[in-house]
């Protein structure tokens, strides 16, 4: 694919498929997709179906299992909803805006050597439409829908896709691992059992 030439997705489902093809491919190029994702102008009735929310807590909804190269997720954010800080198991994780606002803050890795309090790197809010990326190399990261009034949604693309991240105490650097879960899969609310809600 010519990556100069960056073909604008008309829909979720055509965003879908481009991914599809890109990731076929074992050398992927981040500022690729990451440009593919940031070109799809969000429309909400291609994916509200997916945006299941939780009163108490951020949704993860799987919308794509990708054939097993990547997992795409709807994340929705109630008003004051936030991630603990977390790492992301050596995957490639792009993040993008589909409504409202996110605040990204960025970690660097705690230091053995060093017990203490984790160091807070950088800080932005993430606008609609927009597409962050992150990986373990970078850091860590917090994300938080941080408005009292609106909610958020965003969709996340994790490859290879993971079972397990780790999280961390701010104040402590400490990290406990922890299982990944769905709220919903491909539209239908997840069995009662299997959704205890971690963190990615
Ligand atoms: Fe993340």
């Amino acid at each position: 694919m010519d990556q100069t030439k960056i073909v604008k997705p008309e829909t979720l489902n055509d965003l879908i498929k481009t991914l599809h093809k890109i990731f076929e491919s074992d050398n992927i190029n981040v500022e690729e997709v990451q440009s593919i994702m940031e070109a799809y102008d969000s429309n909400p009735q291609e994916w509200m179906k997916f945006a299941i929310f939780d009163q108490y807590r951020y949704t993860r909804n799987l919308v794509d299992d990708g054939n097993g190269k990547f997992n795409l997720l709807i994340l929705c954010w109630g008003e004051g909803h936030g991630s603990s800080i977390h790492d992301h198991t050596d995957s490639h994780c792009f993040m993008k805006l589909l409504q409202g606002q996110l605040k990204e803050t960025l970690f660097d890795w705690p230091d053995r050597e060093l017990p203490g309090g984790m160091v807070q790197k950088s800080q932005r809010i993430l606008q609609e439409n927009q597409c962050a990326y992150i990986n373990d190399s970078i850091g860590l990261h917090r994300v938080e829908n941080v408005s009292h009034t609106e909610c958020a949604v965003s969709l996340h693309l994790y490859s290879p896709p993971f079972q397990t991240c780790q999280t961390f105490d701010q104040r402590t650097g400490h990290h406990d691992t922890v299982k990944m879960t769905f709220w919903s899969k491909f539209g239908e609310r997840t069995p009662y059992e299997t959704t205890a809600q971690e963190n990615n």
